[in-house]
């Protein structure tokens, strides 16, 4: 039996007064029978972490560098983020694909670090809509977890998978629960192959999830959760799809 996942990926939104006030909505409604989390801007990683303090809510960040440490300005390492008190690490997001050039070798990288500093990694996977219509959505996927399954080898259950297909996100078009499982199930079968662990492993869908879509998509059985955009910076939203997650 798996525990659903529900992660906030706040991205590039929010200040010392607006996340205070959000925190302090989602703790308002505390417990959930899901786990829950937020994915927060580095900035705002201890004031966060001080926030949630007494709380359930897990603390993560949105990337990390596949370095140790070193010369690289403007880097911050998963040893960074494991010292100011994060459980989570999104890795590979479309976003860090699409506007970083993140290979899917550098995203097996940086899952390998997050898990070897006692993190877990988020590590997303997706295809664009020109990758669906033109039918390579299941190769595309398998592309970018393959990597990630060489690379963490024995340590591939200690992560978590995101399908975020990248034509869902934050457009409002969400994939319907059948496409999602679709998905899903490519995916799980896929760490079955490497892992006899697969059946424990979380594998999330985000990509539009709103209170009112979130509970026909949790219910799919090889949904386990959600990583939640835009609707995770309203603190009810973000309740709404926690209470969705059973
Ligand atoms: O990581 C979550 C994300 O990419 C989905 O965003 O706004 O479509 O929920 P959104």
């Amino acid at each position: 039996m798996r525990r659903k996942l529900v992660v906030g990926n706040w991205k590039m939104h929010g200040s010392l007064a607006t996340n205070a006030e959000l925190l302090a909505g989602i703790r308002a409604a505390e417990p959930f029978v899901c786990e829950a989390a937020v994915c927060v801007p580095f900035p705002y990683l201890s004031t966060c972490l001080l926030a949630l303090q007494g709380s359930h809510i897990g603390l993560g960040a949105q990337d990390c560098s596949a370095h140790e440490q070193g010369a690289y300005t403007g880097e911050v390492s998963a040893a960074m983020l494991a010292d100011v008190g994060c459980r989570y690490v999104i890795v590979g997001h479309s976003e860090r694909r699409a506007y970083h050039g993140e290979s899917d070798q550098l995203v097996a990288d940086k899952a390998k670090m997050v898990i070897g500093k006692g993190l877990v990694p988020i590590v997303c996977v997706g295809e664009t809509l020109a990758e669906r219509e033109a039918g390579q959505t299941e190769a595309v996927v398998k592309r970018q977890l393959s990597a990630v399954i060489h690379t963490l080898g024995q340590c591939i259950p200690q992560a978590v998978v995101a399908y975020e297909p990248v034509w869902a996100i934050g457009t409002g078009k969400t994939a319907t629960p059948e496409q999602a499982q679709e998905v899903h199930a490519v995916l799980r079968k896929q760490l079955a192959a490497a892992t006899e662990h697969a059946g424990a492993m979380r594998i999330l869908y985000g990509g539009s999830v709103k209170p009112d879509n979130a509970a026909a998509l949790f219910a799919q059985p090889d949904i386990d959760g959600g990583l939640i955009g835009g609707a995770s910076l309203k603190a009810a939203d973000f309740v709404a799809i926690c209470r969705a997650a059973l």
